[in-house]
């Protein structure tokens, strides 16, 4: 079966690692013929805007896109394309698990966590004004809706997926209405799922306990902003964020898979950048396409290059292009 896929490469070191993640899925046989789409900083300079609807169109017609990083301006210039794409193809839930690596050096070997975080609303929501000068209102939008909706996704997650426990991640006891609803939705979508066990953990005593004892966590569901930060933060527990995939997932079966991390401007176009992040995403993708077989062996073949330990990229500690990573991870698959 022939699959077709929308590709947005983006800026920075997307382009070199789209072009890895591509060859590695060529490699394992699976036919998708890719939509190439142009999105992110240069595409906002030529035509006024990150995410030209040509893009939203693409990704509406085949439901399925795969996605390097994009760049967003800090403290001014055009709102976050990331932002943008996620709202307008109601990408609700960003799932983002980070799993340790048998071979890489990291402060923990027995992370295996997965953050599901909201992805529609939140400080994310894009409303700020100057109330006065130097006075900045940014408001944060929380609603019964996407909480329910994300509770719900998270609990069918981890009934799939074989895992035993959810931690709804907040602040309630600040903001008492905004996270106290979130709170109290999850509750709701805990009694729908007796057999997953549920506990709830304040933000800032889940950040100590991440890196003091990430054992403990299975599944975790949390507000956008939170899970922004969480899931960097569980990067590096287990190695960085070459090493960490993720899945957007919408109403109505879109699906848009990137890495967590971004276009990492340090590193660009000097064929430097770790591929794995992406790669990994690709083979939730597969999966998701129902090419359970490529997926794992994209996996299987990534595990055995992280474990040989021979063939690392300079995040991980050694000193390989992407390019012979990637020759490494094709060998292996
Ligand atoms: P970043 O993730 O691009 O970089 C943080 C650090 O991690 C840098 O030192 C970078 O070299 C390293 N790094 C990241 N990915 C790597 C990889 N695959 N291989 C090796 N090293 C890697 O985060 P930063 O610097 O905060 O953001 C840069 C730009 O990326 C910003 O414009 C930001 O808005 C955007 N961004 C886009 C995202 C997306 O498209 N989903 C996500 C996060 C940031």
């Amino acid at each position: 079966m022939r699959h077709t896929v929308t590709l947005l490469p983006g800026d920075g070191i997307g382009p070199e690692v789209a072009d890895a993640t591509v060859r590695v899925i060529e490699a394992t046989g699976v036919k998708i013929e890719w939509e190439k789409m142009e999105a992110g900083a240069e595409v906002a300079t030529k035509y006024g805007t990150p995410v030209p609807d040509e893009v939203i169109n693409s990704i509406v017609k085949n439901r399925i896109a795969l996605k390097g990083p994009l760049a967003t301006p800090i403290g001014g210039g055009f709102a976050s394309a990331n932002v943008a794409l996620r709202k307008r193809l109601n990408l609700y839930a960003n799932v983002r698990p980070v799993k340790s690596h048998p071979g890489v050096k990291s402060r923990f070997e027995n992370v295996d966590l997965v953050v599901v975080r909201e992805n529609s609303e939140d400080l994310y929501s894009g409303l700020e004004h100057i109330v006065v000068p130097g006075v900045v209102e940014s408001i944060k939008v929380i609603t019964e809706t996407a909480c329910m909706r994300i509770g719900r996704y998270a609990f069918l997650y981890a009934s799939k997926n074989g895992r035993k426990k959810v931690t709804s991640v907040h602040k309630a006891n600040i903001m008492k209405l905004a996270d106290g609803l979130f709170l109290e939705c999850l509750r709701r979508c805990a009694r729908e799922f007796p057999e997953i066990a549920y506990d709830e953990m304040i933000v800032d005593n889940t950040c100590q306990q991440m890196v003091m004892r990430p054992e403990q966590f299975d599944v975790m569901v949390m507000e956008n902003l939170y899970g922004d930060i969480l899931s960097d933060l569980a990067s590096g527990l287990i190695g960085g964020l070459g090493l960490t995939p993720s899945a957007n997932m919408g109403e109505g079966g879109i699906a848009l898979f990137e890495a967590v991390h971004g276009t990492a401007p340090d590193i660009a176009g000097r064929g430097l950048a770790n591929p794995i992040a992406l790669m990994l995403s690709s083979a939730l993708m597969l999966k998701h396409l129902g090419e359970d077989r490529a997926g794992h062996q994209i996996e299987g073949a990534i595990e055995k290059v992280l474990a040989a330990g021979t063939t690392l990229t300079g995040d991980l500690g050694g000193t390989a292009t992407t390019t012979q990573i990637t020759d490494a991870i094709i060998a292996g698959l």
